[in-house]
């Protein structure tokens, strides 16, 4: 099963993918995850992505999309993979069906997880990354069990940068500008389905499950 979750900044499509990726055995591929472990790691596309990712800006197709297709012909993805973060333009959108055309494939499903822009900078504000395994927490609606600290790993919890709320702003709108036509591209190619995001986790994820299937 191959899904693509979409959603604006702060939607819920990271904590959603991870529950896709364990309950049905797929790998969870994270555009984000992967230009956070590479800023982390001060390799070249870590120092490249973070000029654009501060400022609430997409990082260049050029450096993304190669590296995702790349990923989903690994082995560990012959069974499908849930994708987060990508695609996030039509250039990145229209690379992925060639590449997965190239290969008598297609994608099965495109998750959109529907929050207004209201409800998001205060879901972003509170949001908290762990520096070191990159699990999310949120101090309301899914603290830790000490605060500030990892339950899986005991790291730090950290606010992202680009988690301030004067980089949301930003964030969103380049989503409303270059993300969002991805919704009318995915409905006339059939694959689209809706969730309501503003649901507690557990609720939006039975709903994601009904449209999958068990
Ligand atoms: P990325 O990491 O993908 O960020 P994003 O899309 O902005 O999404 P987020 O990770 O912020 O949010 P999410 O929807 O996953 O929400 P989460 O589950 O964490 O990308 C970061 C940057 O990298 C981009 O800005 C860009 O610069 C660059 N980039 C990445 N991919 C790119 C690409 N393809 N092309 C170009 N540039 C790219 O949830 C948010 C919070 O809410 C958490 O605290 C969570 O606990 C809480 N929460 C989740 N669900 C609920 C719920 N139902 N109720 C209450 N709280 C909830």
């Amino acid at each position: 099963m191959k899904i693509i979750m979409l959603g604006a900044p702060g939607a819920g499509k990271g904590t959603q993918a991870k529950m896709i990726a364990a309950k049905y055995d797929i790998p969870h591929i994270s555009t984000g995850d992967i230009f956070r472990a590479n800023i982390k790691n001060g390799t070249e596309l870590g120092k490249k992505a973070k000029e654009y990712m501060d400022k609430g800006l997409l990082v260049p197709d050029e450096l993304v999309v190669d590296l995702v297709i790349d990923r989903f012909k690994e082995d560990d993805c012959k069974n499908g993979y849930v994708l987060d973060g990508f695609p996030r333009t039509i250039p990145q959108a229209e690379a992925l069906d060639a590449a997965l055309s190239a290969m008598g494939d297609k994608m099965d499903y495109a998750i959109n997880v529907e929050v207004p822009d209201e409800n998001i900078i205060n879901r972003m504000s509170g949001r908290r990354a762990c520096v070191g395994c990159g699990a999310t927490y949120h101090i309301k609606y899914n603290a830790p069990k000490t605060e500030g600290k990892c339950d899986t790993c005991g790291a730090d919890l950290i606010l992202r940068d680009d988690d301030k709320p004067e980089t949301v702003i930003n964030r969103l709108n380049v989503y409303h500008e270059q993300t969002q036509p991805l919704i009318d591209y995915y409905t006339n190619k059939g694959i689209i389905a809706e969730v309501d995001g503003t649901q507690d986790m557990n609720d939006v994820f039975n709903a994601i499950v009904s449209i999958l299937g068990e």
